[in-house]
Parts: structure tokens; sequence; C-alpha cells
């Protein structure tokens, strides 16, 4: 079995990965202010980099995707600088690196890019969610492309789109939160 784990594992055409222990995505909240991966934050990776895959913490892809403190972002040049210390440090030990990319849809919060600072987090309220028009659809798949290419300038291996734990994506592949009667809607039979 271990011999198993340890072999190599070419996961498509271009990327072989030294064995096969994958680094599950963890939001770690160490990002500064303006969502840069910090020094701590590279040494993290750093350290996890005997893995043949590290999926990144959930990294946003645009300021109002934000739903929690200091987690990191792939929209300005600081932040893609950034992630390119750690996509250097990983594979200078050889690891291979995807970009979790991150929406949280409604459970996004005015307080990370719109209202200031509130340091009390825990007296934060969920906002009452709106639906988006077909256009902001049209720019939020723009925006995860302009993230998706971010990523390859960061030095990423590959990306993974988060589409799980009741954000964005998820929000959209579940009766209870899509109520839409669109084509991005649950009598939809086939996804677009
Ligand atoms: C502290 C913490 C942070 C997490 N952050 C993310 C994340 O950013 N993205 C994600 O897709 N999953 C995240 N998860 C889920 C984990 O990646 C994993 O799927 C989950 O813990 C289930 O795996 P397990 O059964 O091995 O614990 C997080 C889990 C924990 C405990």
């Amino acid at each position: 079995m271990t011999t198993n784990l340890f072999q190599e594992y070419a996961l498509n055409d271009s990327i072989t990965l030294k064995n096969k222990i994958l680094m599950a995505p963890l939001t770690r909240c160490m990002a500064d202010d303006e969502l840069i991966p910090t020094q701590a934050v590279v040494d993290y990776y750093a350290r996890r980099a005997d893995a043949g895959l590290i999926i990144t913490e959930a990294t946003i892809i645009r300021p109002d995707g934000q739903g929690y403190p200091n987690t990191p972002g792939l929209y300005t040049s600081a932040q893609i600088e950034g992630w390119q210390k750690v996509t250097d440090a990983v594979h200078a030990k050889g690891g291979k690196i995807f970009a979790q990319l991150w929406h949280t849809g409604r459970v996004a919060h005015p307080h990370f890019f719109g209202e200031g600072s509130v340091p009390r987090m825990r007296e934060l309220v969920y906002q009452v969610p709106k639906a988006a028009t077909q256009d902001d659809i049209k720019q939020l798949v723009k925006d995860y492309a302009q993230a998706a290419a971010n990523a390859i300038d960061a030095g990423f291996d590959g990306i993974e789109i988060h589409g799980a734990n009741g954000y964005l994506i998820d929000q959209f592949l579940h009766h209870a939160s899509n109520q839409r009667a669109d084509n991005y809607g649950k009598t939809c039979h086939v996804l677009h």
C-alpha cells in the first residue's frame, strides 16, 4: 500500500505528482489586511510541500466575494506577487499547488468590502441575499476566468473552483437556495 502511495501519479499530460498525497483546502485567515499572502503563508505551504499536490485555502476572486477576515485574494497585482512566493517555495521542494477559487455568495458581508472596519465579528449578522441578474452572472464568470488567469500568472499548476459548503456555486446547485425561474434555475435540466 505505502509503495503505491509514494509512487508518482500522472494527473494529466503535463502534470505529474511526486506521490499520491493531497492536501485538502483549509482556510487559515493568515493573509494581511490587503488580502495578500504573508511570509507566514509562504512558510506554511512550504512546510507541507512534501505532499504531491496542495489545494490552497479558498481564495476570493473579487472583493465582494469575501465572507471572513484575512482570507487571501487573487485579483490585485500585490496578491499575485504574494502567491508567486508561495508557488516558488512549493515548487522548490518539488511539490505542485492549485489555487482554490472562491466567492462566498450569500455569506459575503459588506463589512469586508463596503462599510469600513467594525472589529466585532461575532456581532455581524448575515445579510439578506439578492438574486444575481443575468448580467451579474456573466460578470461573475468573467471574474472567475480572470482569477484563474491570475493564478497561472502567480505560478500555480492549476485551479480548483470551490463548489461546496454553501458558497456561491453551491447556492446554485441546491433547490432551497436556487429559486430562479431562468436558465440558471432549478427547472432547468441542463446546466449551461
Ligand atoms: C479549518 C478548516 C478550514 C477549511 N477550509 C476549506 C476551504 O477553504 N475550502 C474547502 O473546500 N474546504 C475547506 N475545508 C474542508 C476541508 O478541506 C475538508 O474537506 C473537510 O475537513 C472534510 O475532510 P475530512 O473528512 O478529511 O476532515 C476546511 C475545513 C476546516 C476544518
